[in-house]
């Protein structure tokens, strides 16, 4: 009882304290949270981080330029994995056992937990972890931390988001988080959407589409082989006699458990499953996307394209607007980080053959539903210097390589400098990635977004 109530009132304090406080308490469940283990597909989860707070900006610098990039929110499993999840939930539901006991008993009294085919692959809106929720709760957040600054009551506001429905269903719900309580936001709000093909060149929010030669080269030494789960389906299996569960049975469980929580809040499969299985699906899922679409010898390029366009509009003198809120995959925003220096804390490879329990790599930290990073330019209020600060999923990280601003933040030029000369030292994207020279050579659409007909 103790605990809780010291931790209310470190809080409560700290929301009626006008200055800053400190908090501290000995008591840490950070670790235990299960969301922290879901492998990018669980709802939304802050950043670890490292210790720095968001709502401080560093001495004497001010906000004024703000890019977001961010991937939708909560949603229902794709076509192909949803026909696993019903596979096993048909297999258990199905199986007839003398007895419904142990961890597994709920499966008598089991629903499936998408109740229209239509839903797949959209996003959620009916608990807690409301994937349309979230991105309002994150608009509204924008607006409030930088709109009195930054958006000129009544101008007219773009939100750039790529062609998928739940991107477009995300960015809309985060256009009105970000109007909520105005009512102007009809006339303000221009949602522009670009289309996820291949003939959009490198004028897109998904470089992937515009890449071929990147699907067809290979990365990935071989999964990872799961032990543990082997271990569970045996402890299940004694607990709960009859199901004949298997490892394979296992690792399907620990995805339904992360989409049922997307889009019910809670999950009889979450509690059946020790951490142990978490812990092991997590990093079957980290190192594949690791080597497929983080540390893919594409990725750089892939992400170079938005990273151009994003340094292009911080460094420009009066650019149109000082916000810009971009919406896509998770893809995306791992081809980003990479671009952006982010992953260079992921020092050494992840290895194949044991899990790398001390990593930085953790999809969870970097892509879960609804994951965002925000890039606040800050300027020198005498010599007018520009900064740069990173902020993923609402935790400050710094740059591995750039750490030469005020609060360990990175000098714009600085950043420039790192950025062109590596790229400068690669293939071009068109190059790379065999771009028709008739399609899109530059991307253009932060600029000429006024011809889109939304
Ligand atoms: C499923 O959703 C679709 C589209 O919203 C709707 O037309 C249909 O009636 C729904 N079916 C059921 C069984 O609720
Ligand atoms: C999502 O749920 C909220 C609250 O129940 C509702 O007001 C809203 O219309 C829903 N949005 C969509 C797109 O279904
Ligand atoms: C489960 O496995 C046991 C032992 O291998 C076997 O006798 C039984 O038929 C299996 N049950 C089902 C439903 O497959
Ligand atoms: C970087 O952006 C600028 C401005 O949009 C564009 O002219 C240039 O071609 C881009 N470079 C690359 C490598 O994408």
């Amino acid at each position: 009882m103790f605990i809780p109530l010291f931790f209310l009132i470190n809080t409560v304090t700290s929301w009626f304290s006008p200055f800053y406080k400190k908090r501290y308490w000995q008591y840490s469940d950070d670790q235990n949270n299960l969301l922290k283990h879901c492998a990018g597909m669980g709802p939304y989860v802050q950043g670890s981080g490292f210790g720095f707070d968001y709502d401080e900006i560093p001495m004497n610098l001010v906000v004024d330029r703000v890019f977001v990039f961010s991937r939708h929110g909560e949603r229902y499993p794709t076509v192909d994995l949803e026909l696993s999840l019903r596979a096993v939930y048909d297999k258990l539901k199905e199986t007839k056992v003398d007895r419904y006991e142990g961890p597994m008993s709920f499966v008598e009294k089991w629903d499936y937990f998408i109740t229209n085919r239509s839903l797949i692959e959209m996003e959620t809106n009916t608990s807690q972890f409301s994937g349309l929720k979230d991105m309002h709760n994150f608009g509204q957040d924008i607006r409030q931390r930088y709109g009195e600054q930054l958006y000129k009551e009544r101008s007219v506001m773009p939100f750039f988001t790529s062609g998928s429905q739940r991107v477009i269903d995300s960015s809309e719900a985060f256009a009105r988080g970000f109007f909520d309580g105005d009512n102007n936001e009809e006339l303000a709000k221009k949602m522009v959407i670009i289309p996820e093909n291949k003939n959009q060149g490198y004028d897109t929010l998904t470089t992937g589409k515009s890449c071929d030669p990147y699907h067809k080269k290979n990365n990935y030494p071989h999964p990872y082989v799961p032990r543990f789960m082997k271990q569970e389906a045996m402890r299940l299996n004694k607990l709960s006699p009859g199901f004949n569960m298997t490892a394979a049975d296992v690792k399907i469980l620990a995805q339904y458990c992360a989409f049922e929580l997307n889009v019910k809040g809670h999950s009889d499969v979450c509690d059946a499953l020790s951490m142990d299985t978490f812990i092991e699906y997590e990093y079957l899922h980290d190192s594949e996307v690791y080597y497929t679409n983080a540390e893919h010898p594409y990725t750089f390029i892939l992400g170079s394209v938005y990273v151009n366009a994003t340094l292009q509009l911080l460094n420009e003198k009066n650019p149109e607007q000082k916000m810009y809120f971009s919406f896509t995959h998770d893809t995306d925003l791992l081809f980003y980080m990479n671009a952006l220096g982010i992953l260079d804390h992921q020092e050494r490879k992840l290895p194949i053959g044991r899990i790398e329990f001390s990593r930085f790599f953790k999809t969870s930290e970097l892509v879960p539903m609804g994951a965002r990073i925000v890039l606040e330019r800050l300027t020198h209020e005498k010599t007018q210097e520009k900064y740069v600060r990173v902020i993923i999923n609402d935790a400050v990280i710094p740059l591995k390589s750039c750490q030469d601003g005020p609060s360990f933040t990175c000098k714009l030029s600085t950043l420039n400098r790192l950025f062109y000369e590596k790229l400068s030292e690669q293939q071009t994207f068109g190059d790379k990635c065999n771009v028709d020279k008739k399609y899109p050579q530059y991307l253009k659409f932060y600029w000429d977004w006024k011809q889109y007909s939304r």
